[in-house]
This record gives structure tokens, sequence and C-alpha cells, in this order.
């Protein structure tokens, strides 16, 4: 109610002048007149649905309002003689963009049924972490655009299945959603989800980059009946995902649970994420592949720069290759063990504009996910409170009142509108760089200033491996880690970095 307060005491200082003025002197309507004023404007305030914060927390939320876009001027300005600025490459031979923007198969060889997933799409955010109608408008946002809602490891809600969007279902350490009671993975639950035909592929989350290796994270406050519900836990208590799997314990285990995800879903496409830590790992899981002959259909990577919607962990930003290497990393493994074209990758990491989309794809992507740009588009506005439940925007509470801040059918329109507008920007910076179709970019595509009179692009700074080389002879800077990448123990493949 405190959030009515400022709007409360207005409407009775209103009444209170009004009546002054009517029975004691006409002097009063110097107050009661601003008042009244005052009182159309808060009303304005809770009945629009375009400022979330103001339907929230009427005429209070008006600062508030003023400064977010303050922010938004100051974040648009560009140093490009920074050291590390990065510009994407434009041809003096531009091309027409294509009417539609292309989309990605997704499915490879032992898929069933492949989806076309969109360049842009909504990156994994539970229902618990987002509230019941920002998980709403997401979905409906996806329907109208045609891209993927990724549901976030806190299971497969009625709010993720009421929009009619696709959905990319996410499972975590919890098994939220296809959970024993034990806490193990429950497969004739997931098959039946699963078989949903809102359901298009399904992702094994092994870790993100806010906090790789932590498992997830829920606090008591957002813990609320409906969530509990959903997971299976009690109402109230803090969730905290277990930080590894139960499923498996070696690299070849993991492939192997994936190819039974894959079965048991029909055979809808299948994959995994993570935030890479070392390049071993990644490269024993690419091992097990090539010895099981069973590969995953996508991999999304998520960088070191990753959110949440748990508190800030001191770790953030500290554990983990930021996004750039860590996509780097993947596509090399992968095309090194000739895996790359049965294998889509996604990206995460702060993409939120048509170039970022372009530059992930430079760097091996083939698709990119968005979270906090789509929760923008929801009407986010940066409060920082994400983990207390006390959302002013109405996106990341569990709090009924404060979720009414955010009006389903605008929200899911803009997150719409703002997706279509960052792929068509992404379809046109590739056209001025003369390039119709992702697979004509290049890493010579992308530069980065290195120095105050140098530059060096991509194809320079890193080193781009050629199909199949890994298992054909190794050069010498991968040598020392395919020896030691072992498809039957994460622990086996030696301890910490060792990577370029
Ligand atoms: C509120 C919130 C909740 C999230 N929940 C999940 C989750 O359940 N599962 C997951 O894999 N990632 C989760 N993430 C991480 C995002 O999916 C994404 O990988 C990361 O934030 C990087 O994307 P961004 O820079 O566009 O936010 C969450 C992020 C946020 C901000």
């Amino acid at each position: 109610m405190r959030r009515y307060l400022v709007l409360l005491l207005v409407v009775l200082g209103t009444a209170g002048a009004t009546a002054a003025a009517c029975a004691l002197s006409a002097w009063w309507w110097c107050l009661a007149g601003p008042l009244l004023a005052l009182t159309g404007a808060g009303c304005r305030d809770l009945l629009q649905c375009r400022e979330p914060v103001l339907r929230g927390r009427p005429l209070a939320g008006r600062p508030r309002g003023g400064r977010a876009v303050v922010l938004q001027e100051r974040a648009a300005g560009v140093d490009v003689y920074a050291v590390g600025h990065e510009f994407l490459v434009p041809s003096l031979h531009p091309v027409e963009p294509p009417e539609e923007p292309p989309v990605v198969r997704v499915g490879g060889p032992d898929c069933r049924q492949p989806y076309d997933m969109a360049l842009l799409n909504v990156s994994g955010m539970s229902f618990g972490a987002l509230s019941s109608r920002a998980v709403l408008a997401l979905n409906r946002g996806a329907e109208q655009g045609r891209f993927a809602q990724d549901t976030g490891e806190g299971g497969l809600s009625d709010h993720h299945l009421r929009g009619g969007g696709d959905l990319v279902w996410e499972i975590g350490t919890g098994y939220f959603g296809c959970r024993t009671d034990d806490g193990g993975f429950d497969a004739r639950e997931f098959a039946d989800k699963a078989a949903l035909p809102e359901v298009r592929c399904v992702s094994l989350k092994l870790s993100q980059g806010a906090a790789p290796g932590g498992g997830g994270m829920l606090p008591s406050v957002k813990v609320s009946a409906a969530v509990a519900r959903e997971r299976g836990v009690p109402v109230g208590e803090t969730v905290v995902s277990p930080p590894r799997h139960r499923v498996f314990s070696t690299p070849r285990e993991l492939v192997l649970f994936l190819a039974r995800m894959r079965e048991l879903a029909g055979g809808k496409p299948v994959g995994f994420k993570l935030c890479v830590g070392s390049r071993r790992e990644f490269l024993a899981v690419c091992r097990a592949m090539v010895a099981e002959g069973v590969t995953p259909d996508f991999v999304v990577v998520d960088g070191a720069e990753g959110g949440t919607g748990a508190p800030p962990a001191e770790s953030a930003g500290r554990l983990g290759m930021p996004l750039t290497e860590g996509l780097i990393t993947v596509h090399n493994a992968l095309v090194g063990t000739g895996l790359r074209d049965r294998i889509r990758i996604g990206a995460s990491g702060r993409v939120a504009t048509g170039p970022d989309i372009v530059k992930r794809l430079v760097q091996g992507a083939d698709y990119t996910n968005s979270a906090r740009a789509m929760m923008r588009a929801l009407g986010c506005v940066d409060a920082g409170r994400c983990h207390t439940g006390t959302c002013p925007a109405g996106v990341t509470t569990q709090d009924r009142l404060r979720a009414r801040a955010l009006d389903v059918d605008d929200r899911s329109r803009r997150v719409h509108r703002y997706q279509r507008a960052t792929v068509r920007s992404a379809v046109r910076v590739m056209a001025s760089m003369g390039v119709r179709e992702p697979r004509g970019l290049t890493p010579a595509h992308l530069v980065r200033r290195t120095g105050p009179t140098t530059l060096r692009s991509y194809a320079e700074l890193y080193e781009w491996l050629e199909p199949g080389v890994l298992l054909a002879g190794p050069p010498q800077s991968w040598a020392a880690d395919w020896k030691a990448a072992d498809p039957d123990g994460f622990a086996r493949c030696g301890d910490g970095f060792s990577g370029r």
C-alpha cells in the first residue's frame, strides 16, 4: 500500500482543501486547484499502461522515470579511440537486405523435429525470478514475433504455456518441472511435458555466466505459493539448486544423457547451456561426442558478463570466460572435431542491439539470446532490486499488487517490437557489410583497436581452426589440451585454465 501513499495523501489533501474552500473561504481554492491537478495526474499514472513504474507508484514513480531516460542517453556515446573499441567492417559494395530476416535451423542428424530459431530470442529467466505477468508478456511477444522463449530453470509454468509462444524448456540441476521426490530427474514427467506442442527444444543447463559452478538461487521472499507449487518446494524458503548435476558425472555420461533427453522428447532438438571455464573440459565433451557418435543439436554459450535474478554474487564477472572467448573456444572446438555442421551455437551476454547480434555471429554464434534487454522491453528500470521481490516495474516481483504495474498486452507488443527492430537492425548492418546471410560473415569483419595507432581484425587476433584438424593432428597451441581432454572424467582433464 505504501506505493499508493503519495496519491492517497494528495487525494485526502484535495478533499480537505476543497471542503475548506466551500465551507470557509474561497482562498482555499489556491491550494485545492493545484491539488486537484495532481490528483488528476496521479489517476492518469494509475490507469495508463505505457510506464510500469508510474502504474505501480502513481506520482511517486515520476522522478525515477526521468532518471531512466537520462541514463539511456548517456549510454549512447561511444569512444571510438578507446583501446578495446570494436567495430564491424562496412563494404563499399553493400547489398539489399533480405525481405525476411534469416532463421537458423536447429536439429542435427538425430533430431526428428528440427526448429527454425530466430536470430534473437528470450534467454532463460524462470517464473519465480520473473513475475507471472512478465513471463506471460514475454511468451505472448514470442508468439507475435515467432521467436523462442527459454523457460529458465524454474520449470514449465502455466504462464509459459498461456501465450502460445515457442519454448525452449530448460532443465537445471534442481530438475524443476520433472523432479522426483528426492530431487532427481523424473523421466516420465519430462517426457509428458516435452511432448507439449509449445515445447520446441529442450536444454540442459550446466552453468550460467553470473555464477558458473554455483547452481541457481531463488531468495525466500520470491518463493510464493504459486512458485513453490511449480517447483515442488516449500513456500517462503530460499531455493538453492545444487552446483552440479546428478544425472551425469563424466563427459561421456553427459553426452549420453543428452541423447536420452532427445529420445524422451520425441526427437525434439536438445542442447546444453554453459559458461566456459577450461578449454580442456569442453574438449573432453567434444571427445565424448566423437567417441559415442552422438551430438546435441545446440550449445548455448553464456558469458561471464551474464545476469541473474539472484542477489549479486561476489564472483560476478570473476568466474568463467567472457562471451567473446567462450564463444570462440566452443566454435573452434566444434570445428576442430568436425562437429560444427551438426551443432548450432547460441550466445548470450549483453546482446541488446543489431550490431551486438552481428558481432556474436562473427565470433562463431548462429543465433543469440537476450535476458536483460528483454526485461527492459518489459519495463525494467534497473532498480537493482530483482532479488528483493520489490521491483517497481512489476517485472521481478511475486507480489500481486506490485506485478500489476506491468500491463501484459502493452508489454508483449513492446517485446515483439523490440525483437523485430533489433533483428531488422542486425540484417541491415549485415547488408551494409555486403552480407545477406550470417554464413557470409568472417572473423575479418570485426576489428578491435589494440593501441592508439593499431587496429587488428578478429582473423588476426584469434586462432581459427580448420575443420577436423583436432582429429587429424592438432596444432601445437591445442595439442596439450586435446591430449588431456578425457571423455571419462572432468577431473582427469587436469586442473585450471590452459587455453590461449
Ligand atoms: C532475472 C534473471 C533470471 C535468470 N534466470 C536464469 C535461469 O533460470 N536459467 C538460466 O540459464 N539463465 C538465467 N539467467 C541468465 C540469462 O539467461 C542470461 O544467460 C544472462 O543474463 C546473459 O544474458 P543478458 O546479458 O542478455 O542478460 C537469468 C538472468 C536474469 C537477469
